[in-house]
């Protein structure tokens, strides 16, 4: 993979063009940002452990029925994936308070939600992603009104699917973040990662942040968080 075809480099990951037009390469980077990218940082070894964990998550999903971007893992830190046309829509799942809602309810960390609460935010870097509700994609055609609804439905699912994952290895699914696109025949396809970049995840008994928060508040051991959750998703 040479730079003449690298498509995109983001903030964690760089998109390579493979042999064939409707593959791409993903590689996970152990750059890491917070607070649109106002904080930056590496953590050693996070592309190997991200590209594994997102690998083993997806794989996991497709076990159950969800279609994902996932084809193969092709290097230590590279997945290759089918291409997508990605809704420019984060979900956020919550299943507990933490980080954001917090701040903006008032929330106290970790208090259980009632049920699952889904938000939606605009994928744009000049505006700061900001949170959008259902009336704003609908305005901006975002996401299509079935389509949408379509999303709902299978975030719900993935959300039990991985929370189940992940009770299972003494591990809180706080929240995630969650990516969809279409492919080529149309279907609405999970996209992007799933990793301790992009969930929150506490142990279920000390309560220890076992996820991004380590480095976006200095709390240390920011590596060993990593690796912790691999060799848990390796259970
Ligand atoms: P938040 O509490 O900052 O809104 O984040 C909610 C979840 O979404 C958390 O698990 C981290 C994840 N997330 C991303 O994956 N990318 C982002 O840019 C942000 C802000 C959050
Ligand atoms: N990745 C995002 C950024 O660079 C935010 C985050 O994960 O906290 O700002």
């Amino acid at each position: 993979m040479t730079n003449r075809n690298k498509i995109y480099e983001g903030k964690a990951k760089i998109v390579w063009a493979t042999e064939k037009p409707e593959e791409v390469a993903q590689q996970f980077k152990d750059d890491a940002t917070a607070f649109d990218g106002k904080k930056k940082g590496q953590i050693a070894r996070k592309g190997v452990r991200n590209a594994r964990i997102s690998a083993i998550l997806f794989k996991l999903l497709e076990e159950n029925g969800i279609a994902t971007q996932l084809v193969d893992q092709i290097f230590d830190d590279t997945l290759l994936c089918k291409k997508l046309v990605m809704y420019p829509v984060e979900v956020v799942v919550r299943n507990y308070a933490a980080g954001s809602i917090c701040k903006r309810l008032g929330f106290e960390e970790g208090a259980r939600l009632k049920e699952p609460l889904l938000e939606f935010f605009l994928k744009d870097d000049s505006l700061g992603d900001p949170m959008v509700a259902e009336a704003h994609i609908r305005e901006l055609d975002l996401v299509g009104r079935e389509e949408l609804a379509e999303v709902k439905r299978l975030v719900l699912e993935i959300n039990a699917i991985l929370s189940k994952f992940f009770a299972d290895r003494g591990v809180m699914l706080v929240d995630f973040k969650l990516e969809f696109g279409k492919d080529g025949d149309g279907n609405i396809v999970l996209g992007d990662e799933i990793s301790p970049d992009t969930c929150r995840f506490w142990d279920a008994s000390t309560k220890k942040k076992l996820d991004k928060d380590r480095f976006r508040r200095d709390l240390g051991d920011v590596e060993e968080a990593y690796a912790e959750m691999l060799k848990r998703v390796e259970k």
